[in-house]
């Protein structure tokens, strides 16, 4: 596996293979690798001729400098699993390369960027789209792939390559969790152990809302109400947990089709989000404009 640190040698290594008629694709990280990453290289691995995988810690996503400086970088560790896991090029540039002195621009996608996750963290996603729009200019892969797990950045995401007409590929790898539930992320090695084990408080009221969908109950709020009473009993109030439409982010007023159920709390020090999609109808019924994507990865 080739280490690449400019943007002119990634777009020689993909030229090259472009050239031979490989398909490419492009798995944007910020590194700590764990299983959800993995998964993400895995699927990258069995679409592609030729995987590039980026580690950009990037710090137009970041509001408060600490955090920033308190994410962990492991790049040595990251090599050696993405190079493991038959990913030919890691693309790790310094900031300079991607934000040289002069640089101004930046992509916003309005509304969506605002709630849930926007709201709490004013300016993330147009840091997350202003850096994913480069790297997809800067690689042109085929297929780039996501998590589910952080699903609003999916949707922001898959909006702006619809509005920009960038012509590739989404493919969103469904959430990895650990035995318990939890959802994988590199925040969690930050729980001290009473609070690892209140951080199943997602899950359960996840699943608590999901139960009662999949029972037939079509009033949000009544999923919302079972999702919060779950994760009381564990000691963990939300910042918001909501029953939203999967393409426009806004809480239904129905639950009908296809509903995401969205989840962010505190747990300690540490801040989390999790969700889940869920599917009313049969698949043969549903007609999504957006829905261009497969999901893939394992449940
Ligand atoms: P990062 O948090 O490193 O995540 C990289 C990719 O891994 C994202 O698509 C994320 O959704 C996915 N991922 C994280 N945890 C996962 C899990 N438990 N299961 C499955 N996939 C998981 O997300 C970012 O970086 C950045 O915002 C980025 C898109 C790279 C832009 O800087």
């Amino acid at each position: 596996m080739k280490t690449l640190r400019t943007i002119p040698d990634v777009r020689a290594h993909v030229g090259a293979a472009r050239r031979a008629g490989r398909s490419v694709g492009l798995v944007p990280t910020m590194g700590a690798f764990h299983a959800g990453h993995e998964a993400l290289m895995r699927a990258a691995r069995e679409a592609c001729d030729e995987v590039v995988v980026s580690l950009f810690v990037n710090p137009a996503q970041f509001e408060e400098a600490s955090d920033l400086d308190a994410y962990p970088r492991t790049e040595a560790r990251d090599a050696a699993i993405a190079a493991e896991l038959g990913v030919d090029a890691l693309f790790a540039p310094p900031v300079a390369e991607i934000y040289p002195d002069g640089f101004v621009t930046a992509i916003g996608v309005a509304g969506l960027s605002g709630v849930l996750e926007g709201a709490a963290r004013g300016g993330h996603f147009t840091g997350v789209c202003t850096l994913v729009c480069k790297l997809f200019n800067i690689v042109a892969p085929d297929i780039a792939f996501f998590g589910q797990k952080d699903a609003q950045q999916v949707v922001v995401i898959r909006h702006m390559a619809r509005d920009l007409d960038l012509p590739i590929e989404l493919r969103i790898a469904q959430t990895v969790r650990e035995p318990d539930g939890l959802a994988l992320s590199s925040r969690n090695a930050r729980l001290a152990d009473a609070d690892r084990e209140r951080a199943t408080a997602l899950r359960r009221g996840l699943e608590a809302a999901q139960a009662l969908i999949e029972a037939g109950t079509t009033d949000p709020r009544a999923a919302e109400a079972a999702g919060r009473a779950a994760m009381a009993a564990a000691d963990v109030e939300p910042e918001y947990f909501s029953v939203v439409d999967p393409d426009s982010l806004e809480r239904v007023q129905r639950v009908a089709g296809r509903v995401l159920v969205v989840v962010a709390a505190r747990v300690g020090p540490v801040r989390l989000i999790d969700n889940v999609l869920i599917d009313t109808e049969p698949v043969a019924t549903r007609a999504h404009p957006l829905d261009g994507t497969a999901v893939v990865g394992h449940s």
